[in-house]
């Protein structure tokens, strides 16, 4: 079949997208409004992008009323923010923090999310998630208007928390053991337990 992008209306334009850009990473984003109340949600339009200077991005979209999430208000509001990453352990708590809650209502404390202070930013980090990126804005990039129109958040990487348990005997991060999921379409995941190699030409 072929798809004209352009006769889509937004809706199926995303169901599309997310059904077949996939496995996605997941950025399970904390941030600070500027009263100290924090907040966390998911993200799966999300990437790292340069190490040169290390940044990374995540889109919160606009709410269907064509509203900003509280997770863009709080950016705006304290530019700062912490990725963290979600391990097969965590997807329950990942997926319940996606309920939309009243502004000001902390996703850590509604759902008994334990919360560590971060190094180098205000907003603390998952305790539990076995990394977590300290990020400060580099800038929003709007995509769009209205409702699903995206807002495209730059951070710079100011610092990480790993786990020690999740590092191999050499130091370096060992996929089997960080247990990573990822995001498919509708209310599907992957997990990284199956994996394979290739040699670099
Ligand atoms: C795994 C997962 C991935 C998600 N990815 C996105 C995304 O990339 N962009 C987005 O705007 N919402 C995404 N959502 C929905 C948000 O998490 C949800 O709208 C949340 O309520 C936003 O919270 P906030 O208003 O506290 O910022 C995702 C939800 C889940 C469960």
């Amino acid at each position: 079949m072929d798809l004209d992008f352009s006769a889509l209306t937004p809706r199926e334009a995303y169901r599309w997208m997310i059904g077949t850009i996939l496995p996605r990473p997941i950025a399970w984003v904390s941030t600070i409004a500027a009263d100290g109340r924090t907040n966390l949600a998911p993200f799966s339009f999300f990437q790292g992008i340069t190490a040169n200077p290390p940044t990374l991005m995540f889109v919160p979209v606009n709410k269907r009323d064509g509203t900003p999430k509280d997770t863009l208000r709080n950016i705006r509001e304290v530019p700062e923010f912490v990725v963290n990453l979600v391990s097969f352990g965590l997807g329950e708590k990942m997926n319940a923090t996606a309920a939309e809650l009243p502004h000001g209502e902390s996703e850590f404390e509604a759902f008994g999310i334990g919360a560590a202070p971060s190094a180098r930013v205000r907003p603390p980090r998952v305790a539990a998630a076995p990394v977590a990126f300290e990020c400060t804005l580099h800038s929003i990039v709007q995509i769009g208007e209205g409702p699903l129109a995206a807002n495209v958040v730059f951070g710079r990487i100011l610092a990480a928390h790993i786990h020690d348990e999740v590092l191999d005997a050499s130091g370096a991060p060992d996929p089997a053991k960080l247990d990573l999921i990822g995001r498919l379409g509708g209310n599907a995941y992957s997990r990284t337990t199956e994996r394979f190699e290739l040699e670099r030409p």
